[in-house]
């Protein structure tokens, strides 16, 4: 069987990037910023998800960020599409059959603190899963048991942070937890994430980021905050939202992410 990392390894030749980028829905556009890209769409890849939300459909970039070469994912599956909590798998696992050591998964959610607002960036410093689904439910013998407790890593943080400062970018911090979606919190959730000390909300990324770790990628997290939590000020979030308020940070996101691979953490 071909299988996806066969095609991509073909089709890259000689580029072996260190460093993938997910994008979340709304954030596409950010896959423009990649100069020379090589561009191979999804439905040429056996495994990959076949995105059906609106907006467009899956392709990976594979080209340079600020001369560094980079692999981007434009377009995710989600685990409320099919119930497939790994629908990322073959898609992680081929990264890093590629050579890919460091992923950044990036996502929009919604605040659950008025302080950090629509259009603003916060930096994943941990999560909480309350889908009650795991990617790796099934996994042959012990590779299930991943550790936790540091699985956003602690230098790709600290080299956004100071790409954030350089860039003049107000980067919020906190933890994201993910709801399975696709239908959106009520208030009373929303309290509850609160009182859990949850710091934004979402409907992806927790299974990219326990699968990435599975395979052992260091990982980084950006949510783009497209809204406040159903409920806060009278918040009422619908997918429309989230699509035409997410697209407000993709420069400030595209800023953030080429000065992060100019740094050097990127290459
Ligand atoms: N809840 C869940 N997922 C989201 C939200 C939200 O408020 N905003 C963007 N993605």
């Amino acid at each position: 069987m071909i299988r996806a990392v066969d095609i991509l390894r073909q089709r890259l030749g000689t580029l072996r990037p260190e460093t993938a980028i997910v994008l979340g829905s709304s954030l596409g556009p950010v896959a423009d910023a990649v100069t020379a890209p090589l561009r191979i769409p999804y439905r040429d890849l056996p495994e990959f998800p076949q995105p059906k939300i609106s907006g467009h459909s899956g392709e990976v970039f594979a080209g340079l960020l600020a001369g560094k070469p980079v692999l981007v994912l434009r377009g995710r599956g989600h685990p409320y599409e099919k119930g497939d909590a790994a629908v990322m798998r073959p898609a992680i696992e081929s990264l890093q059959l590629l050579g890919v050591t460091q992923i950044i998964l990036t996502n929009a959610a919604g605040s659950l603190q008025p302080k950090m607002r629509p259009g603003s960036i916060m930096l994943i410093t941990d999560h909480i899963n309350f889908s009650g689904m795991n990617p790796l439910i099934g996994e042959e013998g012990d590779k299930g048991f991943v550790p936790m407790t540091a699985a956003y890593d602690v230098k790709l943080a600290d080299a956004l942070r100071a790409a954030a400062r350089a860039e003049a970018i107000e980067l919020h911090e906190g933890v994201y937890v993910w709801f399975s979606g696709p239908s959106f919190e009520t208030p009373a959730e929303i309290r509850m994430a609160q009182s859990w000390g949850a710091h934004a909300v979402g409907m992806s990324t927790v299974p990219e980021v326990i699968l990435a770790r599975r395979f052992g990628l260091k990982v980084a997290g950006l949510s783009v905050i497209t809204n406040l939590g159903a409920g806060i000020e009278g918040a009422s979030p619908s997918h429309e939202e989230t699509k035409s308020e997410g697209v407000k940070a993709v420069d400030d996101m595209v800023k953030l992410l080429t000065r992060f691979c100019a740094a050097g953490e990127g290459s």
